[in-house]
């Protein structure tokens, strides 16, 4: 068999041991701000852990992207959160999730999980009359990955999926209460509500911060689904199972929450405040495609 020079590492390597230390941190990655929605709910409901978290900010937005390309992104931001030494990864990006989760479970020995599985869970657990939406960018809408999830648990749940691409643009523009906001959650929300659904999946690591304008327009009956939240709890779930839960108070002084970024630092910084209780003293730019 030929190989190419250039011809981007397609698997994971294997090491050879486990770095099961309760004290290790947890590696967090998204296609750029998004992610720090699951970094807020681990920081509330697991206040001990250490997190090192990485946005892709200079290939962003993963979204539109093929699943070979998103797979090859993702694959790279393990290696670099593997150099960190992170005891488990928590894919904070549903179209990572959607795409590239299951292909690279099975390349490394540490727990990993994404935020599609806990809120396909939750939502199927809750919904009365069997219509759930889902919205989510193209990529996610594409894959069905929710629709599979929920069938998996429950076949005669109806799954209706809304792609909404202009809802990322306009939370990081800021515009998360804006007439602008709630004119265009209008025209998107419109056909689920016509559909009578009871539950819908935020499903996209943006759309928590725009949570009130979606429930405003679904009205009271609508259960929102926010799979950051439910993610968090897995992840602290997974981490007692496993004995690996941090039971040491950190201190903040002490590198407690790192932050890496492939580009444009201080936008980043700038938006991380703005969501984040705890001030980010900096974020790192490196470079990805060295992993
Ligand atoms: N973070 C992505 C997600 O949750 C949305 C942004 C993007 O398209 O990369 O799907």
């Amino acid at each position: 068999m030929a190989f190419f020079m250039n011809e981007p590492m397609n698997i994971i390597e294997q090491t050879d041991t486990i770095d099961v230390c309760s004290d290790a941190p947890i590696g967090v990655f998204d296609s750029g701000v998004g992610g720090l929605t699951v970094v807020r709910e681990i920081m509330r409901q697991i206040p001990n852990e250490k997190i090192i978290y990485f946005g892709d900010t200079a290939r962003v937005p993963y979204g539109s992207k093929s699943k070979e390309v998103v797979t090859r992104y993702s694959r790279q931001i393990v290696r670099f959160l593997r150099t960190q030494r992170v005891k488990a990864i928590v894919i904070a990006c549903n179209t990572a999730s959607a795409m590239a989760l299951e292909e690279i479970e099975k390349e490394i020995n540490i727990p990993i999980i994404g935020v599609v599985r806990p809120g396909a869970k939750v939502a199927a657990e809750v919904t009365v009359n069997g219509k759930i939406g889902v919205i989510a960018t193209d990529a996610t809408i594409g894959s069905n990955v929710y629709t599979d999830y929920i069938h998996q648990i429950n076949q005669n749940v109806q799954v209706i999926g809304k792609a909404c691409p202009l809802f990322c643009p306009l939370v990081e523009e800021g515009l998360l209460k804006d007439p602008v906001t709630d004119e265009i959650a209008m025209r998107y929300l419109t056909e689920l509500i016509d559909i009578d659904i009871d539950t819908l999946i935020l499903g996209c690591t943006h759309y928590p911060l725009i949570r009130s304008t979606i429930g405003k327009i679904m009205g009271d009956k609508v259960t929102l689904v926010n799979p950051a939240y439910e993610t968090a709890r897995e992840l602290k779930e997974l981490l007692t199972k496993e004995n690996m839960l941090n039971e040491v108070k950190t201190g903040l002084g002490t590198n407690k929450y790192q932050f890496f970024v492939s580009d444009g630092a201080q936008k980043f910084q700038t938006f991380a405040n703005s969501i984040l209780k705890y001030g980010i003293l900096s974020a790192k730019v490196i470079n990805i495609e060295e992993y």
